[in-house]
């Protein structure tokens, strides 16, 4: 089977969420690593909420909502500047080292992202990191009006890229994403950054847990839904020949 398009996931695939630490606390000494975990948690979780109660919402809203829930049940007293010099980090976060080559690797298919992301977000995302010089596409879940892992979410890769299930190689270290495009009927690599090895060595030598590693915990596991991804890789640059030997 041909693989004529690669999918990517933006935020914790191509993007590394985890990049707002610094200025998390920049704004506020001694809690930088707590709002990070809190505020990429709820993001998320109000995704599926707002999904499942049919109250969308763009993900700028929600990244706003989650971010200032966050503050707000940390009694974190903060003027509107820092809120807004946090949120701008959204547009501007650090590409996993690695990505702009393992895409640019890959030119000769085409390649796109789909995210939750806003339009908005997305498109000063990609322009910021310059990732728009190797992208074909870049489809925003925004015309549908619901969140990934929702099928209507995923069927935007086909009617946009006119490229079918069965042709593209949807790739995300969101476990809860790559689970759902694979219960879309896509194939799926799934980056397992964080092995279960690393995770148990984490747990063991510290005395108590990190808020990172409750993080890791609970979104960059497998879970447990009854789905398998068809690939485990470890990073980015294993793709290109994951792509060619699908095919021989
Ligand atoms: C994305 C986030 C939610 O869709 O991972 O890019």
């Amino acid at each position: 089977m041909t693989i004529k398009a690669i999918v990517f996931d933006a935020y914790g695939t191509l993007y590394d969420t985890q990049s707002v630490a610094a200025v998390t606390e920049e704004a506020f000494p001694g809690y930088g690593e707590i709002v990070t975990q809190i505020w990429r948690i709820k993001q998320l979780e109000y995704t599926w909420l707002r999904s499942l109660m049919r109250r969308y919402e763009d993900f700028s809203v929600i990244t706003r909502d989650s971010l200032a829930y966050t503050l707000k049940c940390l009694g974190l007293k903060h003027d509107p500047a820092a809120f807004e010099r946090i949120i701008d980090k959204y547009l501007h976060l650090d590409l996993y080292p690695d990505a702009m080559a393992a895409l640019a690797a890959m030119k000769n298919r085409k390649l796109a992202i789909l995210s939750n992301g806003s339009p908005g977000m997305l498109n000063a995302l990609v322009a910021n990191s310059s990732l728009d010089r190797v992208l074909d596409a870049t489809i925003s879940i925004d015309s549908q009006r619901i969140f990934k892992p929702s099928p209507d979410a995923y069927s935007l890769i086909e009617s946009r890229l006119r490229v079918p299930p069965g042709e593209v190689l949807f790739v995300s270290s969101n476990p809860w994403d790559a689970c759902g495009a694979k219960a879309f009927g896509l194939n799926v690599a799934w980056i397992e950054r964080v092995t279960p090895e690393a995770m148990a060595l984490a747990c063991v030598n510290s005395g108590v847990v990190a808020p990172l590693t409750m993080f890791k915990a609970i979104r960059t596991q497998m879970d447990e839904l009854g789905l398998e991804p068809d690939y485990r890789i470890h990073a980015l640059p294993e793709l290109a020949d994951l792509v060619a030997a699908h095919e021989s």
